[in-house]
């Protein structure tokens, strides 16, 4: 009981960090009105997260771009997932528990879109933090956002965008957190999966998978260089994995 009320302070706090005062109250509404199963995770509710989080942070990471209004080739179109930016504080909630030395680590986001996902990594004291995009539009984007963004709340400003096809992205050779907000269907995600084995067969490491997925379970299946962990937070839509190999 005394964890759960811990559990539930430490997110309000994560929130009041992304979110402020408003947009954390769209985040408690949310909640009470799924206790009594109202699903309230409407446009709405999206376009406050968005605002709440862009003006905190003075970016320009809101909105939904389906996945043929991408400027992608036609291929990567049909493997692709629409462009929203990580809607949930609990990306913050499982990245404080993943007991690790930050400043050890990489964190890094396979489809970063406009960059959401890796200005709420920088709130923690990551070595660095990449993120990685097909979409040259979006990556201009991202971009612009480094540049404009407000850093007196981050812990890590070592902060890079790269445009570039996660399939043939080469993972850095260090300890990594390895970030999905559900970018690609599963025949991509075995693409990534297979290099990610690659790069710890040449070298031992801890990587560390956060997946989040709007109802895509089990989609990475049991590779075996992963374990699959329970980080503790209280979330289906989310899995996590770490490498078998330290
Ligand atoms: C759901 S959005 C996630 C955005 C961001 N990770 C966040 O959480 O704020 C998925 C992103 O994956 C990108 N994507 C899709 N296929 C990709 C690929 N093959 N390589 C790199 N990025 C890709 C899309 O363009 C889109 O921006």
């Amino acid at each position: 009981m005394g964890f759960e009320i811990a559990e539930k302070l430490q997110a309000l706090r994560i929130s009041f960090g992304y979110f402020g005062v408003k947009g954390t109250a769209a985040v408690m509404l949310n909640k009470f009105l799924q206790t009594f199963k109202i699903n309230a995770y409407n446009e709405r509710y999206k376009k406050n997260i968005d605002r709440a989080f862009d003006s905190r942070f003075d970016v320009d990471t809101g909105g939904i771009i389906e996945q043929d209004q991408l400027d992608i080739s036609e291929d990567r179109k049909k493997q692709a997932i629409q462009y929203q930016g990580t809607p949930t504080v609990n990306l913050g909630l499982a990245l404080s528990k993943l007991s690790i030395n930050y400043p050890d680590f990489l964190f890094i986001d396979i489809g970063a879109g406009k960059g959401r996902a890796i200005f709420m990594a920088a709130r923690y004291s990551f070595k660095g933090i990449i993120g990685v995009e097909l979409s040259e539009d979006l990556h201009k984007i991202c971009e612009k956002n480094i540049t404009s963004l407000k850093k007196g709340k981050l812990k890590c400003l070592n902060i890079k965008a790269v445009h570039q096809d996660a399939a043939t992205f080469q993972f850095p050779n260090e300890p990594l957190v390895l970030y999905f907000f559900h970018p690609f269907n599963e025949e991509m995600f075995q693409e990534v999966l297979k290099n990610i084995g690659q790069s710890l067969e040449r070298n031992n490491r801890q990587i560390i998978i956060m997946y989040y997925h709007p109802g895509f379970n089990n989609l990475i299946g049991e590779p075996e260089f992963l374990d699959k962990i329970d980080l503790g937070v209280a979330d289906s839509y989310w899995e996590f994995y770490r490498s078998k190999t330290v």
